[in-house]
C-alpha cells in the first residue's frame, strides 16, 4: 500500500511501494499498448502541472497520464502565471487548494521546493524534478523500463555516465536502484562527481569502461550545457571521448545490454547517434514508460489500485 500523500523523492518511499507502483506501472503500460486510453479511475478529479522550468516529457506525460485516468488537467508555466508578479509558491498552492484542485505535479529549479508546497497544500504533490535534488517519476520509469525488459531489477548492473554532480536523475535512480537490489555504477568527470555516493551505494568508477564493463544497463546523463559556464570539461569532443558512450563502450556491456536516457540527447556527446537509434536502446520505450508508471504514480497516492 502507499500510504502517503506525496511522491517527492525515493529515497522515502519503502522497496514495497516503489514495487507497487512497477507492477500497477507494468499493467498501465499493456493497455496503452493495446490502445486502451480511457480509463476512469481519477473522473471528477484535478490534476495541476506547475513548472517553473521547461520541460517536454515530464510535463506531456504527466497531462496524458491525467488525462488517460479521465481527470481534469490544469498547465501553468512560471513564464505566464501570476509567480511574475511576484506570487510565492506557497500563495500559489493555496490558491490551487481554494479551487478544488486534487493533485500537484511541480517541477522547480529550488531543491526541497515540492516539500515545501507539499507541507501546505492539501493536494497530493508530485516532484517532477527541484533543483539537483530528486526526479523520482524519471527514475520510476527508467525501472519499469528495466523490469519490462529484464523481467527483474535486482542483481542488474547498472552504469550511469555523465554529470552526476548536477543530475537529479542519478540521484534518485540510486537511492531507488539500491533498493531494488542493483549493483549502481558511477562514472562521471572529476568536477562532475559529487562527493559522498558511494556512501550511499554507488560505485564509484575510474573509466568509462570499468562502469560498462559486464553492465546490463549504460545510462547516459544529459549534459545540461546550461550549467556548463563553469568550465567542468574541457570541450564537448574531449566529453564525448572520455565520458560519453558509443558503439566501442557497448562492447564492454554484458550479453544483451541495454542503452538509456533520460532526453533531452545532445547527440554525439552524451550518447552516439548510433547508440541513440541502435537495436540495444530503449530510449523511446522509457517515454512509452514514462506515461504509464506516471498513471500508477497519481492512481496510488489517490489510494486506487485497479489498472
Ligand atoms: N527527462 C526529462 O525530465 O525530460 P524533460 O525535461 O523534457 O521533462
Amino acid at each position: 500500500m502507499i500510504e502517503r500523500k506525496d511522491l517527492l523523492g525515493l529515497l522515502q518511499p519503502r522497496r514495497e511501494e516503489i514495487e507497487e507502483i512497477l507492477d500497477l506501472g507494468l499493467k498501465m503500460k499493456a493497455r496503452l499498448r493495446a490502445g486502451d486510453k480511457s480509463l476512469d479511475i481519477l473522473r471528477g478529479k484535478t490534476v495541476t502541472t506547475l513548472f517553473y522550468e521547461n520541460s517536454t516529457r515530464t510535463r506531456c506525460s504527466f497531462e496524458l497520464a491525467a488525462k488517460y485516468l479521465g481527470a481534469h488537467v490544469v498547465n501553468i508555466s512560471a513564464q505566464s502565471s501570476s509567480v511574475q508578479k511576484g506570487e510565492s509558491l506557497v500563495d500559489t498552492g493555496k490558491t490551487l487548494d481554494a479551487m478544488k484542485n486534487d493533485f500537484i505535479v511541480i517541477r522547480h529549479p529550488l531543491a526541497g521546493a515540492p516539500k515545501l508546497l507539499a507541507e501546505t497544500v492539501k493536494a497530493h504533490v508530485v516532484n517532477a524534478g527541484d533543483g539537483m535534488n530528486e526526479h523520482p517519476s524519471q527514475a520510476l520509469l527508467d525501472f519499469l523500463t528495466m523490469k519490462e525488459h529484464f523481467g527483474r531489477i535486482g542483481g542488474l548492473k547498472v552504469a550511469i555516465l555523465g554529470d552526476i554532480r548536477h543530475s537529479r536523475v542519478a540521484k534518485s535512480n540510486l537511492y531507488g536502484l539500491k533498493k531494488l537490489g542493483a549493483e549502481v555504477r558511477m562514472f562521471a568527470p572529476a568536477t562532475l562527481m559529487p562527493i559522498g555516493l558511494d556512501r550511499m551505494g554507488a560505485k564509484i568508477c575510474a573509466s568509462r569502461e570499468e562502469a560498462a564493463d559486464g553492465a546490463d544497463v549504460i545510462m547516459g546523463l544529459r549534459i545540461q550545457l546550461e550549467r556548463q559556464k563553469g568550465g567542468n570539461f574541457p570541450s564537448l569532443g574531449e566529453y564525448a571521448k572520455f565520458y560519453g558512450a558509443d558503439e566501442s563502450l557497448l562492447r564492454h556491456a554484458g550479453k544483451g545490454a541495454i542503452v538509456m536516457h533520460p532526453g533531452p540527447v545532445n547527440r554525439g556527446v552524451e550518447l552516439s547517434s548510433e547508440l541513440v537509434d541502435g537495436d540495444a536502446s530503449r530510449i523511446e520505450d522509457q517515454v512509452l514508460s514514462g506515461v504509464a508508471v506516471r498513471m500508477a504514480i497519481l492512481t496510488l497516492l489517490e489510494g486506487g489500485t485497479h489498472a
